[in-house]
C-alpha cells in the first residue's frame, strides 16, 4: 500500500473520523480546522465529540506521529516535499435558503488553497454536495494539474469509526480515472467493494442513499400507524418483512420521526435541486410530509395519555438527541416534539444521558436535568423520545412512586412493557397495542 500525505480540511464529525481512520491505515494526515480552540484541544488528544473509538484512534495517531492538527487549510496543505498529495474537503454544507446546500465553506477553502496545491494533487470532496459540485470546484480551482474527486461518506454518528473501517462500499467518482484510482487505493486495506464512476454519479449516490433511508423510515412509520388502526403489532410485521433479503431488517424501527444532521438536510437538498431543474419527486416529498405528520402524531399520543389537554400538564421527556449514542441535538425529532408539546402549554422537563443539564439557548420551554428521577417527579406522563438503552434499566418502581400518573408514551418501542406494567405503568408504544398496568396506579 502506498502511504500518502493527506490534508483533511474540516475537523468535525466527518473530517476528524476520516483523518483519524486514514492515519490508522498508515497514511500521514494533517487535519485542519478554523476553530483555534478546537485545534488546541485536538493537539492534546482531547476529542470534542462523543464518538466511540475516536479518542483512541486520535491518541494512537498523535503518538505515532501520523496525525497532526493545524489551524487553517493552507497549513494543512503544507509546502515543498512535505506538501499534501491528497486534500479531503470535510467542511459543513448546511441547509441554506430554500433547502439548498450552502456551499460557501467549500468555496472558501478552495479559494484559500488554489494556488498552494502542488501539481498532481487530488482534491477529494467528502461533504455532501449537489450534483455538479465537483465540476464547479474544478472550475473554481482553475488548476488543470489538480483533479477533483467525489468520495461521499456514509458514516453514521455513534458508529462512525466502525462504519469507516468496515464500509459496505467505497464510492469514488472522477472524470479522470487515474485520480479516482489513487483515491480508491487509500482504502485498499479495507477490502470493501469499490464503485469507480464519474463525479456526478458519485455525488448522486450520497443523496440517493440517504433519501432512500428516509423513505424507508417514513414507510415504516406509516405501517406502524396502520398497525395501530388494525390492532396489529409492528414488531412482528417488520420482522416478517425484514427476512425478505430484498428489504432487510435494518432501518425498520418506527420512531418519533427521523432526524439528525444528514437525513433532513439531504432530503430537502435533493428536492431543491429537483425543483431547480423542474423535476417532480412526489415520493420524496411525501416522505418529508409523513415525517412531519409522525411528529404531530407523537404529540397526539401524549395529549391522549394525559387525558385530552396538555395545558399546564407536567410532561417528563426521556431522551433529546436525534438517536442514542450521540450528543447531537441537530434536527432532533425529540426537540421538535418537545416544541409542539410546549406550544400546547405542557410544562416540560427533560433528561438525556448524552446532554449536560445546561445547554445554552436550547429552548426556554424545556427544563433540563441530569437526574431521571427529577423527570418523573409529578409528571402526568413520561415520554421516551430517544432509544438510550439505559432507559430500560431505570428504577421504574421508584419512578412509579414519583409520577402523578403512571403512563409512559414510548415513541421508540424501547422499554420492556412487562417490567413497567408490574409496577403500575400503562405503556403506549408505536404500532403496538397499549399495555395496561397490572396493578392499579
Ligand atoms: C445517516 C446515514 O445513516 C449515514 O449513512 C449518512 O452518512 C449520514 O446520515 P446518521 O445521521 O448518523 O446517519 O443517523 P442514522 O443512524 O441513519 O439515523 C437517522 C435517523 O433515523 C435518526 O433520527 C434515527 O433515530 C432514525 N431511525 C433510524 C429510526 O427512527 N429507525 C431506524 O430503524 C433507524
Amino acid at each position: 500500500m502506498f502511504v500518502r500525505r493527506i490534508a483533511v480540511v474540516g475537523s468535525g464529525y466527518v473530517g476528524l473520523t476520516t483523518g483519524a481512520c486514514l492515519a490508522s491505515l498508515g497514511h500521514r494526515v494533517v487535519c485542519a480546522d478554523v476553530d483555534e480552540a478546537k485545534v488546541a484541544r485536538l493537539c492534546t488528544g482531547e476529542v470534542p465529540i462523543l464518538e466511540p473509538g475516536l479518542p483512541e484512534l486520535v491518541a494512537q495517531g498523535l503518538a505515532a506521529g501520523r496525525l497532526r492538527f493545524v489551524v487553517g487549510a493552507a497549513a494543512a496543505v503544507g509546502q515543498g516535499p512535505e506538501a499534501a498529495e491528497v486534500m479531503f474537503l470535510c467542511v459543513p454544507t448546511p441547509m441554506g435558503a430554500g433547502g439548498a446546500a450552502d456551499l460557501s465553506a467549500v468555496e472558501a477553502v478552495v479559494t484559500e488553497v488554489r494556488t498552494l496545491l502542488p501539481a498532481g494533487c487530488v482534491v477529494v470532496n467528502k461533504s455532501t454536495v449537489p450534483v455538479g459540485t465537483a465540476a464547479r470546484t474544478a472550475q473554481l480551482l482553475a488548476r488543470p494539474d489538480v483533479a477533483v474527486v467525489s468520495n461521499p461518506e456514509f458514516l453514521r454518528e455513534g458508529s462512525a469509526v466502525e462504519d469507516f473501517l468496515n464500509p459496505d462500499r467505497i464510492v469514488v467518482g472522477c472524470d479522470a480515472q487515474d485520480a479516482a484510482e489513487r483515491v480508491a487505493a487509500l482504502y485498499a486495506r479495507l477490502g470493501a467493494p469499490t464503485v469507480l464512476t464519474d463525479a456526478a454519479s458519485a455525488e448522486l449516490v450520497k443523496y440517493a442513499a440517504n433519501c432512500f433511508l428516509a423513505m424507508k423510515l417514513s414507510y415504516v412509520n406509516t405501517i406502524a400507524e396502520l398497525c395501530e388502526r388494525f390492532g396489529a403489532d409492528v414488531l412482528d410485521v417488520t420482522e416478517g418483512i425484514g427476512y425478505d433479503r430484498r428489504i432487510g431488517q435494518a432501518f425498520l424501527q418506527p420512531g418519533p420521526g427521523w432526524g439528525g444532521s444528514c437525513l433532513p438536510k439531504d432530503t430537502h437538498a435533493l428536492l431543491q435541486v429537483c425543483a431547480a431543474v423542474g423535476f417532480d419527486f412526489p415520493l420524496l416529498q411525501a416522505s418529508l410530509d409523513t415525517n412531519t405528520r409522525q411528529q404531530h402524531r407523537m404529540v397526539e399520543k401524549v395529549r391522549d395519555a394525559v387525558g385530552g389537554s396538555l395545558a399546564g400538564q407536567r410532561v417528563g421527556l426521556l431522551g433529546l438527541t436525534f438517536k442514542a449514542g450521540t450528543d447531537d441535538l441537530r434536527d432532533s425529532p425529540a426537540l421538535t416534539v418537545a416544541a409542539l408539546l410546549a406550544a400546547e402549554g405542557a410544562d416540560l422537563i427533560g433528561y438525556d444521558p448524552g446532554v449536560p443539564a445546561a445547554v445554552p439557548g436550547l429552548t426556554d420551554d424545556l427544563q433540563l436535568t441530569d437526574d431521571p428521577l427529577k423527570v418523573a417527579s409529578g409528571a402526568a406522563a413520561l415520554v421516551v423520545l430517544t432509544e438510550w438503552p439505559e432507559f430500560r434499566s431505570l428504577d421504574w418502581g421508584r419512578l412509579a412512586e414519583l409520577v402523578e400518573r403512571r403512563v409512559v408514551v414510548d415513541t421508540r418501542n424501547l422499554l420492556d412493557a412487562d417490567v413497567l406494567r408490574r409496577v403500575g405503568f400503562e405503556v403506549r408504544s408505536i404500532g403496538r397495542r397499549p399495555t395496561p398496568a397490572l396493578t392499579p396506579s
